[in-house]
């Protein structure tokens, strides 16, 4: 497998540029996606029924179809509106929609979880709901939300390989070319398998331990 050993000095180029688009994507995914998941997320948990239903709709429609449609809706949905935007605009803002959907139901369960004796003893100190929820629940629900969102990036992480079939050069797609120059199939793939565990490993590794960093000052 081996044999030819000038492979990694000839193509390691192609895997670092494809795992520096991968954390790209997955940190623009997840960042933009925290954003609408958290107004997501206090839409659905708002009194407005309308809010509510919309909020409904967008995650229930995300999450029950594949992230792969979604790509190409965004992508060929551009283009339709005539936006045009690149494969990389289109799949960043396709893991940023996907994502919000997931974030939206973190963040959620995140505010759920707080008890709802800390909004009541909150309201009867004088604080209006928006107060109660900014100052008292939020705060508690970060600590609920922050690891999660950790395990979103690892996701997305992973996830965004999918943007390769729009010819984004992120790691997969790398991965891809490096078969055709080499005319090897199966070398080039375990090596990105390696380099997306390498990611994801260290990444839950790292989250691992701020998690109980955290967990250790209450
Ligand atoms: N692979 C699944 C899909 O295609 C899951 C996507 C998960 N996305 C996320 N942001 N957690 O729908």
């Amino acid at each position: 497998m081996f044999e030819d050993e000038s492979f990694f000095k000839k193509y390691s180029s192609f895997y670092v540029k494809g795992t520096l688009y991968t954390i790209f994507l997955a940190f623009i995914g997840v960042f933009f996606g925290s954003i609408l998941g958290a107004i997501l997320a206090l839409m659905k948990l708002s009194k407005n029924k309308l809010l509510k239903g919309i909020a409904y709709i967008y995650i229930e429609y995300v999450r029950g179809t594949p992230l792969l449609v979604q790509i190409f809706l965004v992508f060929f949905g551009s283009n339709v509106l005539g936006l045009e935007l690149s494969a990389l605009v289109a799949s960043c803002l396709a893991l940023a929609l996907n994502s919000g959907a997931y974030v939206a139901e973190v963040v959620r369960a995140g505010i759920k979880a707080v008890n709802v004796g800390q909004t009541e003893a909150a309201r009867s100190l004088g604080m209006n709901q928006a107060q109660a929820m900014r100052h008292i629940v939020l705060p508690q629900a970060i600590k609920n939300i922050l690891p999660a969102l950790g395990n979103e990036f690892v996701t997305v992480i992973k996830e965004s390989s999918v943007v390769s079939v729009i010819g984004v050069s992120e790691l997969m797609f790398q991965g891809g070319v490096v078969q055709g120059a080499s005319f090897k199939p199966f070398l080039p793939i375990v090596i990105v398998s390696l380099i997306y565990f390498v990611l994801t490993f260290t990444l839950s590794r790292v989250l691992g331990v701020a998690e109980r960093r955290m967990g250790s000052n209450d």
